[in-house]
């Protein structure tokens, strides 16, 4: 009698037990990033912080390489062998890709309870959604289209302001050229050479171009007088950087301009998050304009999808970072660091510097000209393998001496192919 009262007792304690940790299981979420710069890192940093103080335990899964390549791969693989990371940093059509795959949880109780519909834009709640079920959330808008420049060496040449045509563009190049200056601080890496090649686009082509012939790839775009143009003038570019481009990660490249060693970059705003973590002043230690287009804009939104894991743990865990990175504290903290703006409509700008307050106006003047579009460079277009084919034959022509023909017909073959 008395040993099965025990025995009873202890099943009941057992199981109080038991549904005591299922209500406290501590969230926990392994989180695989390719924020591994400067910058970036103290970007991270602050959403491992607000995630901790909520009493997450946060577990670190960077893989170092500019754009996310190396960390697609890493995905890839882990999802492969059965051992899927909790939140990914992941971006535009590739979300669709692996919720077709069935790899992604659905977040729409968060959603629901935090009213996402409200307070994220409609054109980046498609980005996020699957089949009308939220897979995804956001955590800012980055621009592509800048030059970051310096004010020191463009005063060497008596220029005091960033080209706003590409033919200003080159004859400042060669100014600075001519006086010993390297003009264009660049990283030889394809997704770098691949970002150069889509603000060409924009600027030579407009923003309708830029839509047919990297969004829509329709052929007479792609295989036009136009698009001889952006190789004539990718060129051009491969003349002003200096000879130890090859490989070279994006951030050493900011550096270059920092120091002093390079005039200009062509870069997203993620530059903008070096020069800040360098504590260098807008306006005063370096210079942001956007490359040179009519009212172009693209976009380029970093997102973390929600990968099926089992545990009450995880699934806690996946819940919180998603709550929090929708927050409007985590989007203002997050983007004053990151270069960024706020995906969520309505946080203040008034702590931003001027370069996220003009990408804050130029967003909403490019909207109402036509001019807000994907980057196709930074995975917000087409997906991987189309994207792929275009970057392909971008880095081939900007590494050789590849005539302008020869990669627009290499380009339209590259993409038919990768269409079927
Ligand atoms: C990402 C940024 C990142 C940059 C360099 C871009 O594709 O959207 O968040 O800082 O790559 O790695």
């Amino acid at each position: 009698m008395y040993l099965r009262k025990t025995i009873l007792a202890t099943g009941v304690a057992l199981s109080a037990l038991a549904t005591a940790s299922f209500a406290h299981a501590e969230p926990t979420a392994e989180v695989l990033h390719w924020w591994t710069s400067g910058g970036e890192a103290k970007a991270v940093a602050a959403l491992k912080e607000d995630f901790q103080a909520k009493g997450g335990k946060w577990v670190d899964s960077p893989v170092a390489g500019g754009a996310g390549d190396a960390a697609m791969t890493v995905l890839r693989s882990r999802v492969l062998s059965g051992d899927a990371p909790a939140a990914v940093q992941l971006k535009g059509p590739a979300i669709q890709e692996w919720a077709e795959e069935g790899a992604l949880a659905d977040l729409n109780d968060v959603a629901a309870a935090e009213n996402w519909d409200d307070v994220i834009p409609a054109a980046i709640q498609d980005v996020m959604k699957y089949e009308g079920d939220y897979v995804a959330v956001p955590v800012n808008i980055h621009r592509v289209d800048w030059i970051w420049a310096n004010p020191t060496l463009l005063a060497k040449v008596g220029a005091d302001t960033v080209p706003t045509t590409w033919d200003e563009f080159n004859a400042l190049a060669d100014k600075l050229q001519a006086a010993g200056i390297t003009p264009v601080a660049h990283g030889g890496q394809p997704w770098q050479d691949a970002t150069i090649f889509e603000t060409v686009v924009l600027g030579l082509g407009g923003p309708e171009f830029y839509q047919e012939a990297l969004v829509d790839l329709d052929d007479d775009a792609l295989n036009s007088d136009t698009m001889k143009a952006v190789f004539d003038q990718m060129r051009k570019i491969r003349g002003y950087v200096d000879a130890d481009f090859p490989g070279r990660d994006w951030n050493l490249a900011t550096a270059m301009v920092m120091n002093g060693d390079a005039a200009m970059q062509i870069m997203g705003d993620w530059a903008k998050g070096e020069f800040l973590a360098a504590g260098k002043v807008p306006g005063k230690d370096f210079l942001c304009a956007p490359t040179p287009s009519e009212n172009g804009y693209l976009f380029n939104t970093d997102s973390f999808a929600m990968f099926n894991v089992s545990g009450d743990d995880k699934i806690a865990g996946q819940k919180l970072l998603a709550e929090l990175i929708v927050g409007e504290k985590f989007q203002e903290t997050f983007n004053l660091l990151k270069g960024s703006i706020p995906a969520r409509l309505g946080v203040p700008m008034d702590k931003f510097d001027d370069c996220a307050k003009k990408s804050e106006a130029d967003l909403k003047s490019a909207q109402d000209a036509g001019g807000f579009l994907p980057s196709m460079a930074h995975g917000m277009a087409l997906r991987g393998h189309l994207s792929g084919a275009i970057v392909d034959v971008v880095t081939a022509h900007f590494n050789s001496d590849m005539t302008s023909d020869e990669a627009v017909s290499r380009l339209v073959e590259a993409v038919e192919l990768a269409k079927d």
